[in-house]
């Protein structure tokens, strides 16, 4: 059991640890057009990010979901997966990844330890693809889903950001790519981080909005699936995937939040809609591998955790850090 508890007795088990702000793609909803990324001084390095993902699973968090950015663009993944693989106490590995190196890495991670895998994918229309991701290439992320599958990994879950006027007329074709391969998919709410504008206003939709439309074409089943996540799970007569909504918007999952972030600067942030954090970049600057100072900031921390976030999609709150830096 995780010695990780709030004030709201709410139990830390996963941490979603960021490697890199940095991507090979500019999503509109998660980047600036032209950001400016860390230097590598201010980024926790291999051995630093072992050390914190240590202390952690030494208090008791059972899974480890690396982000970024792309996880996959940073050089010493790879070995990152397999120090963090031979973690005691470790039952979970994960990645959210942009799918775009998995031609090149999914077999090397897989066979490094890494368990599952969630890729996103917002549409499947080519130009669509490189607009939102402002470079994207869709085939190859297509391909990279398909390395992917090809590697072995099971339960693998694409993330569709559905934004109004732009892909929401792909709910259905996205859930058919996902039927054809037996993915799971979730649909996402768009987040209000970063600078919020008219234009990211109006091209918000709701998950209720996309779970009407593939109710006309499919029953959805209300499933008892729970990663202790933000996604709430149906399943669908005829296949076996499993059909998430992530809402941050319309239904909030902050009473049972199970999960902190450390992002890429070795913040410890207490939770997406908030800037709560502790500073553990600093504590292993100063004592280097000692974990024991360490576990002593996370449990002060914790203390600090809000009850909710306080996300507003009239972007009258707003949070100026971008995803990217925020880590997924
Ligand atoms: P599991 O580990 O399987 O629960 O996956 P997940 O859906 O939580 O993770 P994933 O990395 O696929 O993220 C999907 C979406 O959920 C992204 O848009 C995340 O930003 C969002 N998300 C993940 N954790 C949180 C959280 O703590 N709060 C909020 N508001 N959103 C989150
Ligand atoms: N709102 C919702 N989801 C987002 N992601 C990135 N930025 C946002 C945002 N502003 C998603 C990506 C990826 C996951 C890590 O987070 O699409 O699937
Ligand atoms: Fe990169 Fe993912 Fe952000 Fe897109 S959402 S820019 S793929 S980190």
């Amino acid at each position: 059991m995780s010695l990780i508890v709030d004030t709201f007795s709410r139990t830390v088990e996963y941490l979603r640890l960021s490697v890199t702000d940095r991507c090979d793609f500019r999503c509109v909803y998660c980047m600036s057009e032209d950001p400016c990324f860390l230097s590598k001084d201010h980024v926790l390095s291999l051995e630093e990010l072992a050390w914190v993902a240590q202390a952690f699973t030494e208090l008791g968090v059972k899974k480890i979901r690396l982000t970024g950015g792309e996880p996959l663009v940073r050089t010493d993944c790879d070995q990152l997966v397999k120090l963090l693989g031979k973690l005691p106490g470790l039952e979970e590995l994960s990645m959210t990844t942009n799918g775009s190196r998995l031609t090149r890495f999914a077999a090397e991670m897989h066979a490094s330890g890494l368990n599952r895998l969630n890729i996103s994918l917002d549409t499947l229309k080519p130009d669509l693809f490189t607009s939102l991701t402002r470079n994207g290439k869709v085939d190859r992320v297509i391909a990279g889903i398909d390395a992917a599958i090809a590697a072995g990994f099971k339960k693998i879950k694409i993330n569709a950001v559905i934004l109004r006027g732009q892909n929401d007329d792909e709910v259905l074709d996205l859930i058919e790519f996902c039927r054809e391969r037996d993915l799971d998919i979730a649909f996402i709410e768009e987040m209000p981080l970063g600078v919020i504008d008219e234009r990211k206003r109006s091209r918000h939709c709701s998950s209720k909005e996309i779970q009407d439309i593939i109710s006309e074409r499919y029953e959805l089943i209300q499933s008892n699936r729970r990663t202790g996540g933000p996604a709430r799970y149906f399943t669908m007569p005829g296949s076996d995937i499993h059909v998430g909504f992530i809402s941050p918007h319309s239904n909030n999952f902050c009473h049972e939040c199970n999960r902190v972030r450390v992002t890429v600067e070795g913040r410890l942030l207490l939770c997406l809609g908030n800037e709560n954090s502790v500073d553990l970049k600093a504590i292993v600057r100063e004592f280097p591998g000692d974990i024991e100072k360490l576990k002593v900031a996370i449990l002060d921390g914790i203390q600090h955790k809000p009850k909710e976030h306080h996300f507003d999609p009239n972007g009258e709150t707003q949070i100026l850090r971008f995803m990217n830096a925020t880590g997924g």
